[in-house]
């Protein structure tokens, strides 16, 4: 039987820097159906359609700020659960990752050009949120989901009423959210002390003005 050998760091970081790589150029598959195909694709006009672009772009910026976050964090859970618990959050927000790019294709847009940019400042803060341990992890994931629900609660107001096939999407991405932190809370997350969930929204408030247009 061959040995198998212990991985070492240089191997972490290749894994990391595939993971980024993957996230941010790749096209990394979903592994659940895509829910816009229970919808009709409506065709709008240019403006509802260049709308419902800049809005499905800053929802795949989350999901590419969220594998950031997930994937910094696992780097440096303690807890061999927490990771686990990071991991498997992450993979499903492959599938929302997967699903919005799609979706951005079928509105004849793109994903932002800042994604490497998106990638590299929520991975470090996913880093610094795990090294304060595991309780500050998953609190973070807690304030994280809540704040992303808010949110898609707004699209779902503010998209066309015509796209439904991104409204489709955002249903099942916002069941999904409101689980992650669900278990968060129930895995031990801490509640994540002022002004750390108001930083949180402003950087947010930023990165949508930005993913909007680019
Ligand atoms: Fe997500
Ligand atoms: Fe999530």
């Amino acid at each position: 039987m061959p040995a198998v050998r212990t991985p070492t760091a240089i191997d972490h970081l290749f894994t990391e820097a595939q993971r980024a790589l993957d996230t941010v150029f790749g096209n990394p598959p979903a592994q659940r159906p895509y829910p816009g195909q229970q919808a009709a694709d409506v065709v709008m006009q240019a403006p509802a359609r260049n709308h419902a672009a800049g809005l499905m772009r800053i929802n795949h910026v989350g999901e590419v700020c969220a594998q950031g976050l997930y994937f910094g964090q696992a780097a440096v859970a303690r807890d061999p659960a927490t990771r686990q618990h990071l991991l498997e959050a992450a993979q499903e927000e492959t599938d929302h990752l997967a699903w919005c790019a799609q979706r951005l294709r079928e509105l004849d847009s793109r994903p932002s050009l800042f994604n490497p940019l998106w990638y590299a400042g929520s991975y470090s803060i996913g880093l610094l949120a795990g090294l304060r341990g595991d309780g500050w992890n998953l609190g973070f994931v807690v304030e994280t989901e809540r704040q992303v629900e808010a949110h898609l609660d707004e699209h779902l107001v503010e998209l066309p009423a015509e796209d439904l096939r991104s409204r489709a999407i955002l249903a099942v991405m916002k069941e999904d959210e409101a689980r992650h932190a669900d278990h968060a809370e129930q895995a031990g997350a801490r509640t994540l002390p002022f002004p750390i969930p108001s930083v949180m929204a402003l950087a947010s408030k930023v990165m949508k003005g930005v993913a909007y247009r680019l």
